[in-house]
């Protein structure tokens, strides 16, 4: 089985990506199941159900997502009617939407989580705690267990993912929107970056415009963000290939592609 994990889906340059190549590259990865990160699909700032509907269409078969879940209001209302949306699974109880999506793909169970890294992000649940007290629930009910680890830390990410080797098929690193090239396969089988990188224009501060967050760092009045649209966009992501027999990652390849 090929995975295919893509980083923060951005605006409009994100999706537009998204629609224009996606299919081709499920088609070029032989790609059986692909994730996104999709937190910041609606102009930098959440997802609507529009825009998630939009990438449901396409071969997507999970949304993952991180602190910018909840920044449109109507995904309080909408999140619990799409069993592919996945938010943080590190929020207390009463929050709407589901931490882990268990989704049917080739005869597997796969199990696809996201949390939210405890350094320099804002309060929840800790991380590795709510894992450790999910683990043996979540092995039990899944084949194959992919982690969408949303957290500005890579020390912290790194050892999420030593924590997780040879227990999760795949721990990937979201939200710092700028690829590392550390992808490996961790002892056990898990395949490991410390982040996906964004999808979405090249040119902005990580999706942003970089007058605005120039003149914000220079002046100290902090000017809404606007997000940049220009060309040339970018694509992140990795493709991971898992053995059938043992459901363990052998093989994880960065994907990084520019479009002009
Ligand atoms: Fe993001
Ligand atoms: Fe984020």
């Amino acid at each position: 089985m090929n995975i295919l994990m893509i980083g923060d889906v951005c605006s409009t340059p994100g999706r537009t990506l998204l629609k224009e190549h996606l299919p081709s590259l499920v088609e070029e990865f032989e790609a059986d199941f692909t994730v996104i990160n999709g937190e910041n699909l609606s102009g930098g700032r959440g997802i609507t159900e529009k825009n998630a509907q939009e990438m449901l269409n396409l071969p997507v078969d999970a949304i993952t997502l991180g602190n910018h879940a909840w920044d449109q209001i109507e995904t309080e209302e909408f999140i619990d009617h799409y069993p592919q949306i996945v938010r943080p699974l590190n929020y207390p109880e009463p929050c709407p939407g589901r931490g882990i999506a268990y989704i049917e793909k080739c005869g597997k169970t796969v199990a696809v989580t996201n949390l939210i890294g405890d350094a320099l992000m804002h309060g929840l649940i800790p991380c590795f705690y709510t894992m450790n007290n999910q683990y043996a629930e979540i092995a039990h009910n899944s084949d194959i267990l992919l982690i969408d680890f949303h957290a500005e830390a890579t020390a912290e990410k790194i050892a999420f993912g030593y924590f997780m080797e040879g227990k999760a098929t795949a721990v990937v690193g979201t939200h710092t929107h700028v690829q590392t090239v550390d992808a490996r396969i961790l002892e056990g089988g898990t395949a490991y970056i410390t982040d996906l990188g964004m999808t979405g224009t090249l040119n902005g501060v990580i999706g942003v415009r970089r007058e605005i967050v120039i003149n914000n760092s220079l002046t100290k009045i902090n000017r809404r963000f606007k997000q940049e649209k220009s060309k040339p966009w970018q694509l992140n992501g990795v493709c991971i290939q898992v053995d059938d027999d043992t459901n363990r990652a052998v093989a994880i390849e960065r994907i990084y592609r520019i479009y002009e």
